[in-house]
């Protein structure tokens, strides 16, 4: 019988080559812009015109986003996996902290961050049964709880410093 000698035993076979960095522009933050822009109200001289999910494609479209939101917060706590390439540096050194920096947190401490990743696991998760109740009240806060489980994420590993720059609390990006 043939061993698989490059698959040490119970070591799953992952390939983490993605930096976090890459899952939260390509994953993360897409999914989540089309969730957060699924309602809206906006004023023209027209009148309020008001965007909702109505038609069964259009929650089926949602749902679809939201899984992979969701999912993406399985992505992001596979093991190995780079904050950023090498050489990628913070955006701005005065607030956020570097990949090298964040790197060292999440290694050092998996179960905080794995705590985060659930944390917007289980926001995407009351989305979603607001999605199944095709309920536009429930989706919209469940928006709210989302942009918290980013922030805390963000607060903690990307700018926790974000107070002490220059630019006050305006966030980077
Ligand atoms: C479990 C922690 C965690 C959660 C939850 C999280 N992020 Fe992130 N995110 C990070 C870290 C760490 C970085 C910083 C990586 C770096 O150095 O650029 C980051 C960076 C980003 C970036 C910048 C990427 C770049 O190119 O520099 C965006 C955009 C982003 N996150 C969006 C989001 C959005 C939107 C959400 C919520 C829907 C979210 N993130 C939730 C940890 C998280």
């Amino acid at each position: 019988m043939l061993a698989c000698v490059s698959c040490s035993k119970n070591q799953p076979a992952y390939r983490p080559e993605s930096t976090v960095r890459e899952v939260m522009d390509s994953m993360v933050e897409p999914n989540a812009d089309f969730l957060w822009g699924a309602v809206s109200t906006r004023s023209t001289r027209e009148g309020i015109i008001e965007k909702a999910p109505k038609t069964d494609e259009d929650w089926k479209e949602l749902r679809e986003h939201a899984i992979s939101l969701r999912e993406a917060t399985n992505v992001i706590q596979i093991p190995n996996r780079s904050v950023a390439k090498a050489g990628e540096k913070a955006g701005d050194p005065r607030i956020e902290l570097t990949p090298e920096l964040i790197q060292t947190m999440i290694e050092s401490d998996r179960t905080t961050w794995a705590r985060h990743a659930h944390e917007l696991y289980d926001a995407v998760g009351i989305y979603l049964k607001g999605i199944d109740a095709k309920n536009v009240d429930a989706i919209t806060d469940a928006g709210g709880d989302i942009d918290k489980a980013c922030e805390d994420c963000h607060r903690r590993y990307w700018y926790p410093n974000e107070n002490k720059g220059q630019s006050g609390s305006v966030r980077p990006k």
